[in-house]
C-alpha cells in the first residue's frame, strides 16, 4: 500500500518523519491489537478498568438519573472509543431499566471491537438499540448530533489521558458543538499516584502491554509491508513526572535503518524511542479546567473506594 492519503501510512509518515520520533497510539488498535487491550483490562496491575467498573456498578443509577433529569426526552447514549463496551453495559442497563429503551451509539476505529461489543449487547440487553460507528472520534461526531435532543457521552478508560490539553479541549469542545444545552458529558479520568502503582499498570509481569506495545510494529510490516525487525526493538513505560504522565515507547537496541514503503527510510540510533502513547494522570482541578474550557459546567465526580480513578459528569452550557 503507497497511498499517501492513506490514515496510516499518512499518520507513520508524520510521526516517524518528526525529530521526535511518534506514532498515534489509535494505531495500537487493529483486531490483535484490540484483543490485547482486552487482555489488559485484566491484569493484575491495571486497575484503572476495575475502578472505573466499581463506580459504575455503583452509581450508574445516579449517573442516569442526573443525566436525564430537567428533559422530558428519553436519553441516547454515545461512546467514543468504545472498544467491547463492557464496563459500559452497566450503564446502559441503567438506562433500559429506567427509561425502558435506549439507542446506544459505540464509536471506534477498530472494527473488530466494534462487531464484539455489537454481538454481545445485542444478546444480552434486549431493551437496546446499538448503532455502530466505526471511524475515528471526529468522523463519528456528526453522527451524535441525529441521535434525538437528549444525549450522554460516555468517553471512559481515562483515554482523554492520551491527549495534550490543547488537544484534549478541541476534542471535547467538538463533543459540545454537537449536544444540545442541557446533553451531559461522562468522562473517565486516572488520578496521580505513585509511580509505583502507575508504571506497573503500563508494564506487566506477564508481558502483555509489552506485546500490546509492539504489535504497532507487527501492524505496519503486514499494513504496509515495513521491515521492522520486531525482535530488535524493546517496550518501555517511563514515569514523566513534570509532564505528570505514563509514556510508553518502543526503544530501538541497535543502530538501525527501516524502510516503510511510501514513507520513506528511517534511521535510529541505539536506544532512540518511538514515542507511541501517553496516559496523562490528572488532579481534580486540571479535568474540571479542561471540561469548563470546553463549554461543559461540571456537575458531579464519582470516585472509587480507593480513590484511584474519578468519572466526572458535566452537562453542556448554554454555547
Ligand atoms: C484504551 S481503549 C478503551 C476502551 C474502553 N473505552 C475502555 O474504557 O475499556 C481505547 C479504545 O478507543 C479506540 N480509539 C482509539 N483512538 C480512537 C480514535 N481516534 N477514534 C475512535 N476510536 C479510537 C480504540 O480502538 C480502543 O477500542
Amino acid at each position: 500500500m503507497t497511498d499517501p492519503t492513506h490514515p496510516v501510512l499518512a499518520a507513520v509518515a508524520q510521526g516517524l518523519g518528526a525529530r521526535h520520533r511518534t506514532l498515534p497510539p489509535w494505531l495500537f488498535y487493529d483486531r490483535r491489537g484490540s484483543e490485547l487491550f482486552e487482555r489488559i483490562t485484566e491484569l493484575p496491575e491495571y486497575y484503572l478498568t476495575r475502578a472505573e467498573r466499581e463506580i459504575l456498578e455503583t452509581r450508574s443509577d445516579d449517573i442516569v438519573r442526573l443525566a436525564a433529569s430537567g428533559a422530558e426526552d428519553p436519553l441516547h447514549v454515545v461512546e467514543l472509543g468504545a472498544g467491547s463496551a463492557t464496563k459500559t453495559q452497566l450503564l446502559l442497563r441503567a438506562v433500559v431499566r429506567l427509561q425502558g429503551a435506549c439507542t446506544f451509539l459505540p464509536v471506534d476505529v477498530s472494527e473488530a471491537a466494534l462487531d464484539g461489543a455489537v454481538e454481545r449487547l445485542d444478546r444480552e440487553e434486549p431493551g437496546l438499540r446499538v448503532r455502530p460507528v466505526a471511524g475515528t472520534h471526529h468522523e463519528a461526531l456528526p453522527v451524535i448530533g441525529e441521535l434525538g435532543p437528549r444525549r450522554l457521552v460516555l468517553f471512559l478508560g481515562s483515554s482523554i489521558g492520551n491527549h495534550e490539553d490543547e488537544e484534549a479541549v478541541a476534542l471535547l469542545s467538538a463533543v459540545a458543538e454537537q449536544l444540545a444545552p442541557g446533553g451531559c458529558l461522562l468522562l473517565g479520568t486516572d488520578r496521580r499516584k505513585d509511580p509505583a502503582v502507575l508504571l506497573p499498570a503500563y508494564d506487566d509481569a506477564q508481558g502483555v502491554t509489552a506485546a500490546f506495545n509492539l504489535n504497532l510494529l507487527h501492524r505496519l510490516r503486514r499494513e504496509l509491508g515495513a521491515d521492522f525487525d520486531v525482535s530488535s526493538w524493546r517496550h518501555e513505560a517511563r514515569w514523566n513526572d513534570a509532564h505528570s504522565r505514563v509514556e510508553m515507547h518502543l526503544v530501538s537496541t541497535v543502530a538501525q535503518v527501516v524502510t516503510v514503503p511510501g514513507a520513506g527510510s528511517f534511521h535510529f540510533e541505539a536506544g532512540e524511542s518511538i514515542h507511541t502513547e501517553s496516559s496523562i494522570k490528572y488532579a481534580r482541578p486540571r479535568v474540571e479546567r479542561l471540561l469548563r474550557d470546553a463549554g461543559f459546567e461540571p456537575v458531579e465526580v464519582l470516585t472509587d473506594a480507593n480513590e484511584r480513578f474519578d468519572l466526572h459528569l458535566a452537562r453542556r452550557v448554554q454555547g
